[in-house]
């Protein structure tokens, strides 16, 4: 398998140079892995979503997947991991609901970054625990791009190779898409025959959701980003800004205002919603929706979302906001 991106490597754009390249790919990893085992940290990502199929096809049931649901993914994705890849391509996958135990730890964590250290610590906990349940495996494989590359060679940030997994586990490293741009990765995963919405997905960080429920988590107030998070995804999808609004997400803050429903005051969260697009990520202009969808967006939140009883729009660009809150 090449380490490096040959100079004169074609941008796969096509089916058919996706098809070469998966054929060729598929032949290298046959001829690494040999009659060995495989282990994948696989989120549904993307990238680790593209390396799972890849390996199925290579080496089937010489693969084991691990799903770590660490309570602070998108409504649904835990579900779509078990259905793709355990049913209809018959992985062999481990899930593992570890979503108290996270929950747990990050009670009363007010900080962000000891948050996202929590998050991170304890995913590789979890991860590593499960890989000493299993027997015999030699390869670790990594859903490793060609940016996550030249970013660390820049250093720019480091490279979550192995990320941290603790020092008396050692795996010779598996990364079929290593060479690859994330467009690149894309036209693969589509020519797998991976869901749409799993190749096209918005951008989603690790900390999940964590860091959209600002502050100290609490189960009901990560319910509410979950359900709205839902709710907006559900509604771009059917006016057509799914694929065409870079990122768009919901946050619920910790503060309480006053309203009113049925009479009756409420004390309850607002809602905010941010929608941008950008090419870097490091200049970020926002998605200005249409009157008629936020006025349903808010119908629908407010309505349907338990303990929201406001709605607001994040009007901020990056700089001086970031994406996220956290
Ligand atoms: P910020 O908030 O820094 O976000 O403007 C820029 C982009 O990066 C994503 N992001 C993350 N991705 N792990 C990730 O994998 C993280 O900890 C993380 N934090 C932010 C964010 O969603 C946005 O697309």
């Amino acid at each position: 398998m090449a380490d490096v991106r040959p100079e004169s490597m074609e941008r796969i754009t096509t089916p058919e140079l996706a098809r070469a390249f998966i054929d060729e790919q598929l032949a290298a990893l046959r001829a690494q892995i040999g009659d060995k085992k495989v282990l994948l940290a696989l989120s549904g990502g993307v990238d680790s979503s593209v390396v799972a199929a890849m390996l199925i096809k290579a080496v089937g049931k010489q693969l084991t997947c691990v799903h770590v649901n660490h309570g602070l993914l998108r409504k649904g994705e835990p579900e779509q991991v078990i259905n793709v890849f355990g049913k209809e391509l018959g992985a062999n996958l481990v899930y593992v609901d570890a979503t108290d135990r996270f929950l747990d730890k990050l009670e009363g964590v007010t900080d962000p970054e000891t948050k996202r250290k929590i998050i991170g610590g304890e995913f590789i906990e979890v991860f590593a625990e499960e890989a000493r349940k299993l027997d015999g495996i030699d390869f670790l494989a990594q859903g490793t791009i060609w940016p996550d590359i030249l970013e660390s060679e820049a250093g720019i940030k480091a490279h979550h190779n192995a990320g941290g997994l603790p020092e008396d586990m050692k795996f010779e490293l598996v990364e079929p898409v290593r060479i690859l741009f994330k467009d690149e990765v894309r036209v693969v995963g589509k020519e797998l025959g991976l869901p749409d919405n799993m190749v096209f997905r918005q951008p989603f960080p690790g900390p999940g959701l964590g860091v959209r429920c600002p502050g100290a988590i609490t189960r009901d107030r990560l319910e509410a980003v979950r359900e709205s998070d839902a709710i907006l995804r559900e509604e771009f999808e059917k006016n057509g800004l799914a694929g065409k609004v870079w990122q768009y997400f919901t946050v619920v803050p910790e503060f309480k205002s006053t309203g009113v429903k049925n009479g009756k005051r409420t004390f309850d969260w607002p809602c905010i919603i941010r929608a941008i697009n950008t090419t870097d990520v490091m200049e970020v202009t926002v998605e200005h929706l249409s009157d008629e969808l936020i006025d349903h967006l808010v119908q629908r939140i407010i309505s349907e979302v338990p303990g929201i009883n406001r709605v607001l729009f994040d009007y901020t660009p990056k700089p001086p906001a970031t994406v996220e809150y956290e």
